[in-house]
């Protein structure tokens, strides 16, 4: 009796290991990607980069407070400690001069309401917020429909 539950046990851990040894072949772990399986030992190419046409018709808003899309290219566009470059067409006293929108009030306001006399930390990395428009097709289906007030 004891001899054979310690075969049906030693059977069951084989069959785990080497189920698991076969994914861990396909590098995957069993993990599929809406991009794309690729094994993690194997370099995947990559995707080519979405086309970011340089004049367009901004694209609308879907709901009311969306950050708008950013209707023109933002390759090497530097925002870090030293500079913002978005800041040098989007500020205040930049804007009218580069034709460009001001950024609006709200991003003055810091976390604790108070209205500062520059852009909010909050809102100082512009594209934790904003993106660029491009035509890219959803991953997955999505039956989303705009706000009345904006239709
Ligand atoms: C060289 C100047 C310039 C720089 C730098 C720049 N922009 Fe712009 N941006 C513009 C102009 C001009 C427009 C409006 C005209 C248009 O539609 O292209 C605009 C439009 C926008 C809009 C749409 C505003 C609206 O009312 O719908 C957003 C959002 C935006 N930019 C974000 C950014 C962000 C984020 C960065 C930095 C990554 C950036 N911009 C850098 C000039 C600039
Ligand atoms: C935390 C999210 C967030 C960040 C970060 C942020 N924005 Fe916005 N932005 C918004 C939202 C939401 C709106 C639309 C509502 C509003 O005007 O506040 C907006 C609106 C704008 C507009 C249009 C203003 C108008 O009057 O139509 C511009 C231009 C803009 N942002 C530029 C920027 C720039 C440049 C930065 C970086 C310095 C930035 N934003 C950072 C959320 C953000």
């Amino acid at each position: 009796m004891m001899k054979k539950s310690i075969l049906i046990t030693l059977s069951i851990t084989l069959t785990l290991i080497s189920g698991f040894a076969v994914s861990q072949d396909r590098g995957i772990g069993g993990v599929e990607s809406l991009r794309g399986n690729t094994e993690l030992e194997t370099t995947r190419t990559a995707d080519p980069m979405k086309k970011v046409p340089r004049d367009q018709v901004d694209i609308e808003s879907s709901y009311v407070f969306q950050p708008p899309l950013i209707p023109h290219h933002i390759r090497h566009y530097e925002i870090s400690l030293n500079a913002n470059k978005c800041l040098s067409c989007h500020s205040w006293n930049k804007a009218k001069q580069m034709g460009a929108t001001k950024i609006s009030v709200t991003h003055f306001v810091s976390r604790n309401d108070e209205v500062l006399a520059d852009v909010s930390p909050r809102r100082y990395f512009c594209l934790q917020c904003h993106v660029t428009q491009a035509d890219a097709k959803p991953l997955v289906g999505n039956s989303f429909e705009r706000v009345k007030s904006l239709q």
